[in-house]
Order: structure tokens, then sequence, then C-alpha cells
């Protein structure tokens, strides 16, 4: 839809960025934390590992520092569970709590708007040897730990987000890392652990509510449209098959406090309908977010299912993520998008799409908290880099978020992703993110030293102007 003036970002609107613990905090086994599934799982013997990542523990404050020059406004990042409770729940580590007071304050101190992930992937490892989200049990240690959180924090922490990307956990799990021999949870396994998830979420939304006066909270999930490889309606049927799978169906449990009518289908026929407890109902229903918090990519293109195994394949450039499924949906090529040389498409009308229909289907304000490119940055002689990709990337997507705004979606912010280098999930620090080069390799550490990179200056500006000049 063409407009003959577009609306601006809201007044109040977070420009913000993000970063998960795991992947910037490093002192992985320092001041009293303990070990979570990301430190222990497999990593590929080629890339840079978890365990000093980009020394955010020890440099936050120097990196708070830089975050204010460029501007921003809020600052998403996750508290590592296990340096709050080293046992997963019981005895608090102080060091822990006080740890991110420090973060907390040194945002604030700058007038910069802490955005909290409680959970980004980093289940304690001490938990999981318990069973993990598959034991019932985790769905107290997690509420012990929001309230523990709600308590420390809720009086300097507005925006809540509950768990990161539990859609990519629940269908991808080989994606954030493979356990001790590789073995993965089975379907119907994974879909109890979600179910247990979403328990532990309306627990933590209802807490939030209770114990923090002015706390907003919500889920981040990783949401994306789907466009059908033509206009066959089996299709279209498919396309819709997978979004209702993939997107709607985790953030449904959530808004709606039940399944999305077609997955409850979809787990009753497949035996995949997880166990569900007389009071899990009335729990879920109990508590609603008050916004939706979303990481967005790339979309999806899908053909109907061929009704055999070639409907599965390995997602281009990732090996990790396998997608279709036999009378599901087939993953299929979209020839209108470019692709990252990683191969996620890059499609910023996408992006617009997708937020009409996240805001059409929830009609709850959106905080985006992730969405950017990898890319291996070059650090040149002279201490700067030339990400012109990443500008030319970030410039089409707040374009095209600003057309859903003029769309009628109401935005709360948007932190993509990231405020500096972290490590990838499973590309190290040969595909980065930031806007902040952190100068270490896979291996060599060096000394760390922080460079801006040319889209730290542009944001700068893009901030500074509220979105209007690009
Ligand atoms: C998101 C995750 O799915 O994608 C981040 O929340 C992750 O943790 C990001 O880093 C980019 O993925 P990758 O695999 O390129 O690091």
């Amino acid at each position: 839809m063409k407009y003959s003036t577009l609306l601006d970002f809201p007044d109040r609107f977070l420009w913000g960025a993000s970063t998960s613990a795991y992947q910037v905090e490093g002192a992985w086994n320092e001041d009293g934390k303990s070990p979570s599934i990301i430190d222990l799982y497999e990593h590929p013997a080629e890339y840079a590992d978890f365990k000093i990542a980009s020394d955010h523990y020890h440099r936050f404050r120097e990196d708070i520092r830089l975050f204010s020059e460029m501007g921003l406004k809020a600052y998403r990042f996750s508290i590592a569970w296990t340096r709050i409770l080293p046992e997963g729940t019981g005895r608090v580590n102080q060091t822990g709590i006080n740890h991110y007071r420090e973060v907390i304050r040194e945002c604030r101190a700058y007038g910069i708007e802490p955005v909290v992930t409680m959970y980004h992937f980093d289940l304690p490892y001490c938990l999981e040897e318990k069973g993990g989200w598959s034991n019932r049990e985790t769905i107290d240690a997690f509420t012990a730990y929001a309230e523990i959180l709600f308590r420390e924090y809720g009086s300097e922490v507005t925006y809540w987000l509950t768990i990161n990307e539990q859609n990519t956990m629940i269908l991808h799990p080989g994606a954030i890392g493979l356990p001790k021999g590789g073995k993965l949870p089975s379907r119907k396994e994974l879909f109890l652990q979600n179910h247990h998830m979403m328990i532990a979420q309306a627990r933590a939304m209802k807490l939030c509510h209770a114990l923090c006066p002015n706390g907003k909270i919500g889920p981040a999930l990783n949401l994306t449209a789907m466009y059908p490889e033509s206009c066959r309606p089996e299709d279209a049927i498919a396309a819709h098959n997978w979004e209702v799978l993939r997107c709607w169906n985790f953030a449904d449990v959530p808004v709606f406090g039940w399944y999305h009518p077609l997955a409850v289908r979809y787990f009753e026929d497949r035996g995949l309908m997880p166990e569900v407890h007389p009071e899990d109902r009335a729990l879920l229903q109990d508590a609603r977010p008050d916004f939706i918090a979303m990481n967005y990519y790339s979309t999806a293109t899908i053909a109907a299912s061929r009704g055999d195994s070639s409907d599965v394949s390995a997602r281009s450039g990732d090996q990790q993520i396998m997608l279709g499924e036999e009378g599901v949906y087939r993953a299929a090529e979209n020839p209108h998008v470019s692709r990252t040389r990683y191969g996620w498409v890059i499609d910023p009308e996408g992006f617009r799409y997708t937020l009409r229909k996240v805001y059409e289907r929830y009609h709850l304000p959106i905080l985006v908290t992730e969405n950017g490119i990898g890319a291996p940055d070059v650090l040149e002689a002279d201490g700067s880099i030339h990400d012109s990709y990443r500008i030319e990337f970030l410039k089409q997507h707040i374009h095209a978020m600003r057309l859903a705004i003029t769309d009628g979606v109401r935005m709360i912010g948007y932190c993509p992703w990231a405020a500096l280098d972290v490590v990838s999930t499973h590309q190290g620090y040969q595909k980065r993110y930031g806007f902040i080069y952190v100068d270490r390799d896979e291996f060599n550490l060096k000394e760390m030293k922080r460079y801006e990179k040319d889209s730290f200056y542009w944001y700068q500006k893009v901030i500074a102007d509220h979105g209007t000049i690009l």
C-alpha cells in the first residue's frame, strides 16, 4: 500500500541493540557461575567456543559507554541463570546478583533502557542432568529464578523477555548445540519440553505483573511470514501449515492461553500431544504478555509436500537446521529475494509483512529484539571497518518498519543483533553481527580492543534523526 506521507517513529521509540549472555560475556566459570548446557555441549573444533567470548563480563562498562556514544536508547541483554542460581534453584549467588545490578545501573546512568532476557538458550547444566525441560520440576526452578529477578531488579527494569526463541529450541534443537554424544530428544519429548516452558513462561508473566508495578513482559520468538511457492492452493495450505507450526503456535499460547487449533490436531494425529495436567489450562489462561518481542532475520518460501522423504532438506547455508516434513510442507526457493553469504534470505518487505501479521493476530505492541546480518567483517590497518552491507541491510529493514508503522502496526522499539560482536551460534567470530568490532580471532584473543564499525556511526545518526534520515 502506498501512502501520501509516512508516519514517524513513536516519540519514545527504543532504538537499541542486543546481545545474549553466553555469546558475549565469557567468564564462563568465574565468580560462582556454574556451567550451562551451552558451556558443556559439543562445539565445532574450528570455531571459538563461548568460554571467553567478547569478555563483556569484565568490560561491560567500556561497552556500555560505547553504546551510549552510539546513542542507544535501549540495550537488550540476557541474564545467565547460572550466575544467579549456580545449582539451578535454591542457593543464590550474590556476586551474580551484584553483577547484573551494576550492568542495569550502568545502562540507566547513560539513560539507556535495560531490556532483560531471562533465558537465552543457557539452561543450567545441573538441571539438564535432572532431565532439563522434560522434567516438570524445571518449571518450579524457572519460576523461582524469575521471582528472584523481579524482586532484585523489578524497580529498575521495565521490559522483560521470558524465553528467547523457544520455537528454535523446540523445532531445531541441534541449532543451539549438541549434547555429548550428539543425541537429541525425540519430537514427543521436545513438545513436552515446550509445554513445560509455556507453563514456566505463564507463571513468570503472572509474577512479573504481581511484583513489578511498572513491569512489562513478553515472549521473544523468532517470527517470520511464509510465502507459498506458487498460487497453487496446495502450496498456500503448506505455507500456512508451517507458519502455524513454526510461529503462531508458539505465540498463541502466551497470548490466548492455548495451542493453535491446527497444531492441536497435528499433535493428536501424530501422537505428539504433551501430557497436560488438570491445572495447566488455567495456568496458561491466567497470564498474558504486554507485548510481543520478535527476532526477525528472513522469510521462508514453502511448497506442498511431495509425500516422501525428499520433503526434508537442510536449510541453505545452515546444515544444523532441517526443513520440511512429509505430509506437511517442503522448503522452496524464492527467486525474488537475495541472500547473505551464509545463505540466509534478505527480505525487508517480508519484515513489513511479518510485522503486519503479528500485529493483526495479537493486537499487542511489538518490540523487535533481533534483526541483522552476519558477515566476516575486516579490520583495516587504520582501525576502520567498512561494513556497507550491514548499513544497507539495516537501512532497508528500518524503512520497512516505518512502512509497517504507517500500516498501523504499534511498535515499541528496534534492537538489532548485535550491539557488539558476539560468538555466533556455530560460526564463531568468522560471522560477525556487531556495530562494534571486537578484535580477536577464533583462537587468538589478542587484546580484544573495541573498534567502531562504519555501521556504528551510521546508526548513531539514524538514532539522532529518529529514523527520518536513513
Ligand atoms: C538468533 C539467536 O536466532 O540468531 C542468536 O537468538 C543468534 O543467539 C542469532 O546468534 C544469529 O544466528 P547465528 O547462528 O548466525 O549466530
